[in-house]
């Protein structure tokens, strides 16, 4: 747990803060005994919530490896980055090319803290605080426009951030501001909470709960429909296998783990701009 005494005043140890519960849920140390209790209740309600963080970090290394080996992107946008962690945008991008740049973006002051302090010799790297609610705030961010050069692809990551916003927080707005500068051969990565309604029954009902808990407790937590993320992807068309349970995309056999209500509650993809 971090010391409070060496964290800014406007880091807040009183109320849950995604950021933290997340660290929590996959491993990290830099939560407090308000966000263990959100995570500890969601463990109850979703018993496999843990693993399924996890896995939507795997697939943030896999659809990120693809981009900068398989595709060439050298230039990645990452919304709602989170807390620094293991295998982070920017390691995966630079083991394939230690030029590759990576602007991280979130609206918690831990983590421009904690990402500044890991990045402070990484000219490849920048970390802004910004809401991607103002998604033209970011556009505009000078840090991002000295960085990012919009003539080229761009590999657009919001990987587990549209369904922290509410429906009057108009994601697909969000989403279609922050697609709208990115020039053909670029990306958008999404990774959402899903409810995949009638497709799968015990997993719908599972998704409800789940975002009951969500919402009592960190305020914010939407279970989507496919349809609904698929609309985030705009007119990008999604790469093969398309929108699909986390494991799906691009794991090896072994990843699949079919027989649990989570599987059909969480689904990525990555859809190119041609
Ligand atoms: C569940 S974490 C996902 C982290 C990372 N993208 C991943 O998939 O591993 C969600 C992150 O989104 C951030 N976030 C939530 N609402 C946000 C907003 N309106 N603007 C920017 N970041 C936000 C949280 O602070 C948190 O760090």
């Amino acid at each position: 747990m971090p010391d409070r005494g060496q964290l800014p005043a406007e880091i807040d140890t009183t109320k849950p803060s995604i950021a933290r519960v997340y660290d929590w849920f996959l491993g990290g140390k830099d939560n407090f005994a308000v966000d263990r209790q959100v995570a500890e209740a969601a463990m109850k309600v979703s018993p496999g919530a843990q693993e399924a963080g996890k896995q939507n970090r795997a697939f943030l290394q896999r659809v990120v490896h693809h981009m900068a080996a398989e595709a060439g992107v050298r230039q990645f946008i990452d919304i709602g980055s989170g807390l620094p962690t293991q295998g982070n945008v920017h390691q995966v991008a630079q083991e394939v090319d230690p030029a590759a740049r990576v602007v991280y973006v979130d609206n918690d002051p831990m983590v421009l803290v904690h990402g500044r302090a890991l990045l402070a010799t990484d000219g490849s790297t920048k970390v802004i605080q910004a809401d991607a609610r103002d998604p033209r705030s970011i556009l505009e961010n000078d840090q991002v426009k000295d960085f990012i050069d919009f003539g080229e692809p761009v590999g657009l990551l919001m990987l587990s951030i549209l369904h922290h916003l509410h429906d009057q927080e108009d994601p697909a707005g969000v989403a279609a501001t922050l697609r709208a500068p990115l020039v053909s051969g670029s990306f958008v990565a999404i990774s959402h909470f899903c409810n995949p309604g009638e497709a799968h029954p015990a997993s719908s009902q599972q998704a409800a709960t789940a975002e009951k808990l969500f919402n009592e407790n960190l305020g914010t937590g939407r279970w989507r429909t496919p349809d609904e993320i698929t609309g985030y992807f705009g007119d990008f068309e999604l790469v093969e296998p398309g929108l699909v349970p986390l494991p799906e995309w691009r794991a090896e056999p072994s990843f699949f783990v079919k027989n649990t209500l989570l599987y059909h509650t969480y689904y990525g993809g990555l859809a190119r701009k041609s």
